[in-house]
């Protein structure tokens, strides 16, 4: 059985994965790039810097902004999702994400967290679920960002299980390759149109629970 299970944050434990959306949408809207749902499956997952290039490249911008600017334009986009998030709570939790972590718990599988957002420890502070996660990444330390498997790799040394004993959940296209090339398994929330037909996907956090990962474990 697996020992461990390394948690994205945003799309999976909560709505911020929107969030986002809507902040990097206004930002490039101000620049005059224009982006869409599809192409923002791109940025799930992806690192703020990183999230910040793929949309200048998009606007075939990315040759005319300094490092000041482009650090300022980052900074833009983070302090209005910081506004965004301020108000979430206890309540903002996906459907089944607190039965799953209590159940983890009472079963004494490590829990850690695996995002790429530095905004990661403020949101569990606020959705009072910190007190689950047995380690916590700072994305900063690891030095390849999603789709490259360090951080859950980092995750599941933090919690001191062997990456092959552990479980990835993940909405975005960058976090399953990431999971893939780290050797945990994968489980999906969304599609497999946006995540693959080749792993295992829940529609919704509802769905997921110690028994249905348990069948996907004893599936692989
Ligand atoms: C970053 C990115 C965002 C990405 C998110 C993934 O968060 O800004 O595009 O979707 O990670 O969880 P940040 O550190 O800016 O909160
Ligand atoms: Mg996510």
């Amino acid at each position: 059985m697996f020992k461990g299970v390394l948690f994205d944050l945003d799309g999976v434990i909560t709505d911020t994965a929107e969030y986002h959306f809507l902040a990097w949408k206004k930002l490039a809207d101000d620049l005059g790039i224009s982006i869409d749902r599809e192409f923002n499956e791109k940025l799930k997952g992806v690192s703020r810097e990183d999230s910040l290039t793929l949309i200048l490249e998009h606007g075939n911008k990315a040759g005319e902004i300094s490092a000041e600017k482009f650090a300022e334009l980052a900074k833009v986009k983070n302090d209005n999702y910081v506004e965004m998030i301020q108000a979430i709570s206890p309540k903002d939790i996906y459907p089944g994400i607190l039965e799953l972590l209590e159940e983890l718990k009472a079963a004494d599988i490590k829990i850690a967290l695996a995002s790429a957002s530095k905004n990661g420890p403020l949101l569990l502070d606020k959705m009072e679920i910190s007190h689950f996660f047995d380690a916590i990444v700072d994305p900063g330390s690891v030095a390849a960002g999603k789709p490259a498997p360090d951080i859950f790799v980092a995750a599941a040394e933090a919690v001191n299980v062997s990456i092959k004993e552990a479980v990835g959940i993940e909405d975005s296209q960058a976090g399953i390759t990431a999971i893939k090339a780290s050797g945990s398994l994968p489980v999906g929330v969304g599609s497999p149109k946006d995540l693959g037909d080749d792993i295992a996907i829940v529609p919704d956090t509802s769905k997921l629970s110690l028994a249905y990962l348990e069948t996907v474990w004893n599936g692989k």
